[in-house]
């Protein structure tokens, strides 16, 4: 593959453990004695539901010869691994060792356990260290007025942090999105100013939405921040329409990212078809999108700002750029 020279934001960037990140589906995580394994910035996890504390994760690798822990048995309490019958504990330390029972296990035996582990909107969200921008909530998801969907989740070569990259950007409406939302009243970028706070950066474009024939301006708010989630707020002034997306990349591997889009809308009145509707033309948008990602030549974002060729039209991705080359530690 091309490099790209200079600092990048790749699949396996060390600081993007301190990210919350979307890592499965809750549906994906089952009660029961089998484990599921996810993979995040090229290292595999075992999650459980284990009876009596809940969504649990492990490293998921067993301390003793390195086995999968996720091919084990879940248990009360904790994880027994599938090779030699350790048992480690929902705190990540070996409560047993069969083999040598009644000996103690010795302290090293211990997995390693995620920062921070919750479920919100039925997606399991992960935080392998101490996160440095919070978990972005989506009050439509839980107002009553709006339907809410989860577009279909899919799994791509294209990098996750191109992705968020991607998903940021304005300018790119009326080419990649000609078949669905994109205008050509839209090829001029109008921004109302960035505004970054800490690791939270911020701005409202000025454009315009094609839907169902109809054109009309829009009022579009995107966020980013340390992280790789967007949060999104499309607001239609003439109709009252607003969708609100919560957009979500998870870096699995080299080669490998997995898209979550959550969804809300406020016009739908609940009706299963046109949410149904709605939601597929949201995954038409995406492959719109991926069409262009999958053919890049790299999956990283360079965060060497003279890499690329910026106008004031980019200005939103050079301020999430530059917020990302402060969170990682770069000058
Ligand atoms: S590899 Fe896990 S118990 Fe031996
Ligand atoms: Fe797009």
């Amino acid at each position: 593959m091309p490099s790209i020279t200079g600092p990048v934001l790749d699949q396996t960037t060390p600081a993007l453990a301190r990210a919350w990140h979307a890592v499965a589906l809750s549906g994906e995580v089952a009660a029961g004695p089998a484990a599921t394994q996810i993979w995040l910035l090229g290292q595999p996890w075992c999650l459980a539901r284990v009876p009596g504390a809940g969504l649990t994760a492990w490293a998921d690798r067993c301390p003793h010869r390195l086995a999968p822990l996720s091919a084990g048995a879940v248990e009360a309490g904790g994880i027994r691994c599938g090779y030699h019958g350790w048992f480690f504990s929902v705190d990540g330390r070996c409560a047993s060792i069969p083999a040598t029972a009644p000996l103690e296990p010795p302290g090293r035996a211990r997995v390693e356990i995620p920062w921070g582990l919750t479920e919100r909107y039925g997606v399991v969200w992960m935080a392998p260290q101490e996160p440095a921008s919070p978990l972005f909530d989506l009050p439509e998801w839980d107002d009553d007025s709006y339907s809410t969907g989860l577009s279909e989740v899919v799994r791509t070569p294209a990098g996750a942090a191109l992705l968020v990259d991607n998903f940021l950007d304005a300018a790119h409406f009326p080419y990649v999105h000609a078949a669905t939302f994109g205008t050509t009243e839209a090829a001029s970028v109008v921004d109302r100013g960035i505004e970054r706070d800490g690791f939270d950066v911020r701005t409202t474009f000025e454009t315009w939405y094609r839907e169902g024939g109809r054109t009309q301006p829009q009022l579009l708010t995107k966020e980013g921040s340390a992280s790789l989630t967007v949060r999104l707020r499309l607001e239609f002034p003439e109709s009252g329409t607003v969708i609100a997306i919560l957009f979500s990349c998870t870096p699995e591997r080299a080669g490998q990212s997995r898209v979550y889009k959550l969804l809300a809308r406020n016009d739908l009145d609940h009706d299963p078809d046109r949410l149904k509707a709605f939601i597929e033309e949201e995954d038409t948008i995406l492959r719109e999108d991926l069409s262009i990602l999958e053919r890049y030549d790299h999956e990283c974002v360079p965060l060497d700002r003279t890499v690329e060729i910026h106008t004031r039209a980019d200005r939103l991705s050079l301020a999430w750029r530059r917020l990302m080359a402060d969170f990682v530690g770069i000058d």
